[in-house]
């Protein structure tokens, strides 16, 4: 499986498809779901501290005997480390077993504390131990806000986006500003796949309603994260880089958007 890459704004690049390994906290079930992703062509990996799971990863890429510099690993500074993030950092490092990480993120617009995490993100990246660092769950106001201050724009945001949760002013908003767009959940956390409108689209390409969900995704410019922890369905849904939805398919699945949300909301984060 041939996964196109995405341009950074830091020069970097990014693969196109990461799994996504949040609740994957089981370590027998993380380090296989890690292995399967492998054989199917994935190289990023989206992890955090939260997730519990960084050791588990480092142990999937391992067993598996896959080289550093042939994948991507992406964490993210927990909201109760923003205070002290260089110290949490080099712990996740030592989780992976890694000397750098690819992409190093703040996990979520923390008031008051936020500015002075992105700084220590901004030192973090002096030294080389994140190659690209970004943001997670920040709304266009929480952007706007870092563009002003940061010496190093952020390189990504990765929120919840999928067919039901289209943020269309969000995804202008990065667009305008060369950040790229991460979409986590983009299978709605596999809320609404029995819709007639994804399944219609499905049957048009031989595709599973799942497929169209990511595929929306990589239309809008963005790098889904779809996570699972089953080897069919992580195959699946890898295999999505060899259709594209039409412009009919796209006015269709517009049509879905409610703005569900399945996870965190920050909108109202002072
Ligand atoms: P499982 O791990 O058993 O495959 P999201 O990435 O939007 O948060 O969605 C994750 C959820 O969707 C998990 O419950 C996962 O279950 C399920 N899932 C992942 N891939 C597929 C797929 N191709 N078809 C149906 N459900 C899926």
């Amino acid at each position: 499986m041939s996964v196109p890459s995405v341009k950074l704004n830091d020069g970097n690049t990014i693969p196109g498809i990461a799994l996504g390994l949040w609740k994957n906290k089981n370590e027998a079930e993380c380090v296989a779901s890690v292995q399967a992703a492998l054989a199917a062509g994935y190289r990023h990996f989206d992890s955090a501290q939260v997730y519990g799971n960084e050791q588990y990863l480092a142990e999937g890429l391992k067993a598996a005997g896959a080289k550093r510099e042939d994948v991507f690993i992406t964490t993210k500074i927990a909201v109760q480390h923003f205070a002290r993030v260089a110290g949490s950092f080099d712990k996740s490092l030592e989780r992976l077993d890694m000397d750098y990480v690819d992409l190093l993120l703040l996990h979520f617009p923390v008031s008051l504390l936020r500015g002075h995490a992105w700084k220590a993100l901004e030192d973090i990246h002096k030294t080389g131990k994140a190659k690209s660092i970004g943001v997670s769950n920040y709304t266009v106001r929480h952007l706007e806000e870092l563009l002003k201050t940061c010496h190093v724009k952020p390189a990504v945001n990765q929120v919840e986006l999928h067919v039901y949760l289209q943020q269309p002013e969000l995804l202008e908003f990065c667009r305008q500003h060369d950040i790229v767009v991460e979409a986590y959940s983009p299978l709605a956390h596999a809320h609404g796949m029995d819709n007639e409108v994804l399944e219609s689209i499905a049957n048009k390409y031989g595709k599973s309603s799942a497929q169209v969900m990511i595929r929306w995704c990589i239309e809008q410019g963005t790098v889904p994260l779809p996570k699972s922890t089953n080897p069919d369905r992580i195959k699946q849904n890898i295999d999505v880089f060899d259709f594209k939805l039409d412009a009919d398919d796209m006015e269709k699945l517009k049509s879905l958007n409610t703005n569900m949300r399945t996870c965190w909301d920050p909108t109202n984060v002072p």
